[in-house]
């Protein structure tokens, strides 16, 4: 009797004892798997993603206050003060492109600039999506700029009272802005509307390594 129950025992410790078994190699076998899929997805490095962040929250306030001073100005605005606003704001952006390997862009439906028009669908979805939630400050979407490998980061730009000087009425606007953007749009716009957006693609590491490496030799 004690004999059948402990033989029992011992099979039961041997059938728990191969499950065991069993169950660690297949951890063994799936954790490695596991790691190398967790690698994979971050295209790129998560430190570019914060540094575009405060990249273009730098630029937005740089034509926040580039507005603020032309506004507090008593004397009647000259055409180089006029101009003193949005299009710094442009090459600044351009620059920070360069800097980072980066692409930056300024995009707008109602533009001013034509080069600053939606450049593919991706864009224009995003620019609609902002209108629709005013809540929404930025957001992330993978490829975009040519949709070739990487992430663009998305931020609003939305229109403060300093910005009407120019972005008013059609018939307030600046000569010069009349007179040098015979196709603008950027016009009637209303405080607190969704002026546009800043469009930041950051390349996959693998291309920004070739790219650099191309460059260099
Ligand atoms: C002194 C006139 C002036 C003021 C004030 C001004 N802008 Fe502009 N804005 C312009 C001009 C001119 C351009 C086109 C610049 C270029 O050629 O790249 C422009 C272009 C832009 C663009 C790029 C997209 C496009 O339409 O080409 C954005 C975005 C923009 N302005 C937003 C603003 C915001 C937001 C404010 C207020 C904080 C503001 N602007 C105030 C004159 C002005």
């Amino acid at each position: 009797m004690t004999s059948t129950l402990s033989l029992q025992r011992l099979a039961w410790l041997a059938r728990s004892f191969l499950l065991l078994i069993l169950l660690s190699v297949g951890l063994l076998t799936a954790l490695p798997n596991t790691a190398l899929a967790a690698e994979a997805s971050p295209p790129v490095d998560s430190a570019a993603l914060a540094k575009a962040v405060v990249a273009m929250e730098q630029l937005d306030q740089m034509r926040t206050s580039l507005a603020s001073m032309l506004e507090g100005r008593s004397e009647e605005p000259t055409i180089e003060t006029m101009k003193e606003v949005c299009k710094p704001v442009g090459l600044r952006a351009i620059a920070i492109g360069k800097q980072n390997g980066w692409q930056v862009r300024q995009v707008a439906s109602k533009y001013r600039n034509p080069d600053h028009a939606p450049a593919g669908p991706q864009e224009t979805q995003v620019i609609d999506l902002l209108e629709l939630h005013p809540e929404i400050t930025g957001l992330w979407e993978p490829a975009g700029a040519g949709e070739s490998a990487g992430v663009t980061y998305y931020r609003r730009i939305n229109v403060e009272p300093s910005c009407l000087a120019c972005h008013g009425t059609k018939a307030s606007r600046p000569g010069f802005v009349a007179a040098n953007y015979p196709n603008d749009r950027a016009f009637d716009f209303n405080v607190g509307d969704l002026r546009g957006l800043y469009a930041v693609f950051i390349p996959e590491l693998q291309e920004a390594l070739a790219d650099s490496l191309a460059e260099v030799s």
